[in-house]
């Protein structure tokens, strides 16, 4: 008897990875490093790092767009927009509204989601809560950091680790046995001082001072993470596999954050499940966040490595310190769908008009908007005498 009880499928999937690809080799001509230092300590080959004129949000766009595309979904159905990042455009407004507005996405609330690297699962998470409630049918969920703006480019313990990007799925509610089957949310604020951007906030808001002592850059310390790293991703997989009802053997792949090689490593010996069984990245993009998990998602889903049936954990870990892992089944239903080409037409009209109404909007909020508007009323009075 197939299951018929309300679930979060995953209906839609995108990436974005910024086109400037920064070596090992780049890297240490600018620094006191070496690309056989950054391989083996890490895994890193390369990483993307966005262009000046690039940001968060318009990756997360980006992203957005493309599982918009394969779900060949209407932005207009979007109920929810949840963006996990901790690199948002502004610390206010959020950068979900950034994608929510640039989608055109008109019904839909809007919402940033910070739990440093275990973002994207995080809000995974939440988006699976917010439709088994019942109140939500359609929910976009973004991992996207641009780590490039908060990592010192001189500081070479952090700066060779770290790359941009943006990972995006689009939920559904479904009643098939296809969606997140259980997830898990865990944190130790104890361990606030081992990942974390010291100034910039309301404890210490930003100063000439905070600058010249670079304390508006990211602080790490490397071997502490690496240590929890190594012992809470084998535990958060099995605690969530328990609350799934599932063996690891079920499990087909393993998608964990692209943080370092060797926690991967770490966490299949400790698991006694094959390297093979994890989804890797990490040589290529390094650590992007909160993007890193749906960019890892994605590349298995294109690459054909991720079927029907088969059986997922996604999970990730990072500053605060989070962890987070969510196991799901991926549905029949989420083959890649041929687009209809009206919609596809459609979808580029609405994003259109959402750029063209956005300006507009702005326009008239402005003080030429209020003239003009004021303008109008005048003629509209005169009309009125007139008749
Ligand atoms: N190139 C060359 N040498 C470097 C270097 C670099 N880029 N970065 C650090 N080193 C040096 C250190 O200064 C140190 O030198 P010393 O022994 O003379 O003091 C030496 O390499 C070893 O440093 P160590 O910190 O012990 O290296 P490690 O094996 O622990 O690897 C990390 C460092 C950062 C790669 C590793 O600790 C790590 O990946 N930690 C987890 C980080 C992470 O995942 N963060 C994000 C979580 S979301």
């Amino acid at each position: 008897m197939p299951e018929t009880r309300r679930r979060a499928e995953i209906i839609g999937w995108g990436m974005y990875a910024p086109e400037r690809v920064v070596t090992n080799d780049d890297l240490a001509a600018l620094m006191d490093t070496t690309d056989d230092w950054i391989r083996t300590r890490t895994g890193i080959e390369r990483r993307h790092i966005a262009a000046e004129h690039q940001a968060t949000a318009a990756m997360a766009i980006e992203a957005a767009r493309a599982a918009l595309a394969v779900a060949d979904a209407d932005p207009r159905d979007i109920d929810l927009v949840i963006v996990g990042t901790m690199t948002p455009d502004t610390w206010m407004p959020s950068t979900a509204c950034a994608v929510q507005n640039a989608l055109g996405a008109l019904h839909a609330g809007a919402v940033d989601l910070n739990a440093g690297c275990s973002g994207f699962v995080y809000a995974l998470t939440m988006a699976h809560q917010a439709i088994l409630s019942g109140e939500h049918e359609l929910v976009l969920v973004v991992g996207a950091d641009t780590m490039s703006r908060i990592v010192n480019q001189e500081d070479r313990a952090t700066a060779v680790l770290f790359g941009d990007g943006a990972g995006a799925v689009l939920l559904r509610a479904g009643e098939g046995s296809a969606g997140v089957l259980a997830t898990l949310l865990g944190s130790d604020g104890s361990g606030a001082d081992l990942l974390a951007v010291p100034a910039g906030g309301s404890a210490l808001p930003a100063s000439a001072e905070t600058v010249a002592q670079g304390l508006h850059y990211l602080s790490m310390d490397g071997r502490q993470v690496f240590r929890f790293a190594a012992r809470i991703v084998p535990r958060a997989i099995e605690q969530v596999l328990e609350r799934a009802g599932l063996t690891l053997d079920e499990v087909d792949w393993i998608i964990p954050h692209q943080a370092n090689l060797r926690i991967i490593e770490a966490a299949a010996k400790r698991l006694q499940v094959e390297e093979s069984r994890f989804c890797v990245n990490v040589n290529e993009y390094g650590n992007t966040s909160a993007a890193s998990v749906p960019i890892a998602l994605c590349e298995a889903v294109e690459r054909g490595q991720i079927q029907p049936g088969q059986q997922l954990v996604l999970v990730g870990f990072g500053a605060g310190l989070t962890w987070a892992a969510a196991a799901l089944r991926w549905g029949p239903s989420v083959q890649e769908a041929p687009a209809v080409f009206y919609r596809r037409w459609l979808r580029w009209l609405i994003y259109r008009w959402a750029e063209l109404h956005t300006r507009w909007l702005r326009f008239a909020r402005s003080r030429a908007g209020r003239a003009w508007g004021g303008a109008q009323e005048r003629w509209r009075r005169m009309r009125r005498k007139r008749e």
